[in-house]
C-alpha cells in the first residue's frame, strides 16, 4: 500500500484489525524482514510496516534525520487514523522508535527496542559510518551484502536466511544506503532520557549479536523503570528473522 506524505510516499503493510502495532524495520532492509511477525500478530492487532525513506517502494531517496523521520512516522499515523501504537523497532529501526517516543510519547503505548541501543555513536562507530558512505559512493551497494550479511547474522546461518537477507540488501539503492547511514550517524543520545519512558518496555538481544553488543541492551532496560530484557537465543543482530519463533513468542507475550 502506498500514501502520500509530506516528506514523500510511504509504502507499507497494513495488515489485521484490533490495537496498532507499528513495526520499523533494519539497516539496509525493507519492511519484508516482518513477513514472520505480521503473520504472527495480524490475527489480533492492526500490524502496520511503512518502508524508512528511500527502502523498499517508499520516495523518495533523499537526506533525512531521525526527528523528521519520527515526524513522517506521525503524520503516517494521523493519516491512517491510528491514534496510539505499540511502536517496535530493530536496530536502525529502534533508534527511529526511541526518537518518535521522544517527541510523540502519548502516542506511544508500549515499546520495543530489540538489537538496539539508545547512546549515539561514539567517534569510532561515526568514523566507521564515514568510511562506509564513501565505499558506498565510490563503488554502489553492490559492497553492503558481503560487508554486512557477517556482522548482521551469527555464524552459519539457514541459507533461507542468509537468501532471504541477502535480497532484501541487494535491493537496498545506494542514495537509501547512505542517507540511513548519515541518519544514524548523526543520531542524538538519548540515555540521559530513558528515565522518562513511562509505557511498558521490552528491551530484545540476540544472543550472537555482534553489532549491538549484550552491554547495550542491558544498560537501556536497566535505565528504563520497569523494562523486561528478553534474549533471543540462536540469533544475532536479526533476532526477528533468524529465530522468528521464540522474538514472535517474545513480542505476542509482551503485547
Ligand atoms: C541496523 O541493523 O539497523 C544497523 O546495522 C544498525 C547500526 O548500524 O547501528
Amino acid at each position: 500500500m502506498k500514501l502520500e506524505l509530506n516528506s514523500g510516499t510511504v509504502s507499507y503493510v497494513d495488515a489485521g484489525n484490533g490495537p496498532a502495532v507499528l513495526l520499523i524495520h533494519a539497516f539496509p532492509l525493507n519492511n519484508t524482514m516482518w513477513a514472520s511477525q505480521v503473520a504472527a500478530l495480524s490475527g489480533k492487532f492492526r500490524v502496520l510496516a511503512p518502508n524508512i525513506r528511500g527502502f523498499g517502494q517508499s520516495q523518495p531517496s533523499s537526506a533525512w534525520t531521525m526527528e523528521e523521520m519520527a515526524d513522517s512516522l506521525n503524520e503516517f499515523l494521523d493519516k491512517l487514523g491510528v491514534k496510539d501504537s505499540a511502536v517496535v523497532g530493530v536496530s536502525m529501526g529502534g533508534y527511529i522508535a526511541l526518537t518518535f517516543w521522544s517527541k510523540f510519547p502519548k502516542r506511544v503505548r508500549q515499546l520495543v527496542l530489540s538489537n538496539s541501543r539508545a547512546r549515539a555513536d561514539n567517534e569510532t562507530e561515526k568514523n566507521a559510518r564515514n568510511d562506509m558512505i564513501a565505499a558506498i559512493e565510490q563503488s554502489g551497494a553492490a559492497i553492503l551484502p558481503d560487508r554486512m550479511l557477517p556482522r548482521l547474522l551469527q555464524p552459519n546461518p539457514p541459507a533461507g536466511v542468509v537468501r532471504n537477507v541477502r535480497k532484501m540488501i541487494e535491493s537496498t539503492s545506494p542514495a537509501a544506503a547512505v542517507y540511513a547511514v548519515m541518519a544514524m550517524r548523526d543520531r542524538m543520545d538519548f540515555s540521559s532520557m530513558l528515565h522518562r519512558v513511562e509505557c511498558p518496555t521490552m528491551v530484545i538481544t540476540g544472543e550472537n549479536d555482534v553489532i549491538i553488543r549484550m552491554e547495550d541492551s542491558r544498560a537501556v532496560a536497566d535505565a528504563i523503570s520497569g523494562a523486561r530484557l528478553v534474549t533471543i537465543p540462536n540469533s544475532g543482530h536479526l533476532s526477528n528473522l533468524e529465530n522468528s519463533e521464540a522474538f514472535n513468542a517474545a513480542l505476542l507475550s509482551f503485547l
